[in-house]
């Protein structure tokens, strides 16, 4: 059996060269990290979440006209994206205080912004992921002042849908961290959502009881990370009622 080229793996997912030039097949593992891998642990069936909740986020954008590089889902761990360049920032929408931003600027979690405030991390786990301002990304051409625009637009699109989204299903959006991609048409480059989009990379709050269902239970032991994950993806209709694993896959061509 012939073995397929690795590129990369990352803490949570390993991607794998694509079936044709310019596609890429991303593998979602059970691997769950945070504090920058200071706390690690396999978590079953994290991976399969992970992958169904990720197609579901990015096929919605794409149906929204928000760009992304999903292309199909492969199987229950695998979706075949395309081969882009990413540029290295982490973009943090955020729209309620929480995490990092609570803890460096004092406000309660759970707090209100006054508006969806857009911030960048350089995407650098040797580093820890510093929070950089545009000067930094402009000094260093991380990116263009035109990518800077069109970045800023992809994130605040990306938050009206997921906001959107997640609101119909009873979760508050409190945050989240996009990435992104540089794709080339000829002599054209677009920029495009990359990665993920998962409750690995968002935070999910209950709209009643402001329960968390995202990584946070994880990185502070707040109980089961793959019920929370199942409890999304059940309100998303991904899996069904009181199914113990998501719904079988469905290719798409
Ligand atoms: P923070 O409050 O820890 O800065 O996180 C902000 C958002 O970004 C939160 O939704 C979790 C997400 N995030 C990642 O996806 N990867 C990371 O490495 C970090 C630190 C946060």
């Amino acid at each position: 059996m012939a073995r397929r080229k690795k590129i990369y793996e990352g803490k949570a997912k390993t991607l794998y060269e694509g079936p044709e030039p310019g596609t890429i097949v991303q593998y979602f593992k059970d691997d769950a990290t945070a504090f920058n891998a200071e706390k690690r642990d396999v978590i079953e069936g994290k991976g399969v979440l992970n992958n169904l909740l990720s197609e579901y986020f990015m096929m919605g954008l794409n149906n929204i006209g928000v760009p992304t590089h999903f292309l199909k889902r492969l199987n229950m761990r695998e979706q075949l994206v395309r081969a882009c360049e990413i540029i290295p920032l982490e973009v943090v929408v955020r729209n309620y205080a929480a995490g990092s931003m609570s803890k460096r600027l004092g406000i309660d979690e759970g707090t209100q912004l006054p508006r969806p405030i857009i911030e960048y991390y350089y995407k650098d786990d040797k580093l820890g992921d510093p929070l950089i301002t545009e000067e930094h990304i402009a000094a260093f051409g991380w990116a263009s002042q035109q990518d800077m625009d069109d970045i800023l637009s992809l994130a605040l699109r990306v938050n009206d849908f997921l906001s959107g989204v997640m609101f119909g299903v009873g979760i508050r959006l409190i945050d989240f961290k996009i990435e992104i991609g540089r794709v080339y048409d000829g002599d054209f480059q677009r920029l495009v959502v990359a990665d993920e989009i998962s409750p690995d990379s968002c935070r999910l709050w209950d709209i009643e009881t402001n329960q968390k269902l995202d990584k946070d239970v994880f990185r502070r032991d707040l109980g089961n990370l793959t019920d929370a994950y199942s409890e999304v993806a059940r309100r998303l209709g991904v899996m069904p009622k009181n199914a113990a694993t998501p719904i079988k896959p469905t290719l798409i061509n």
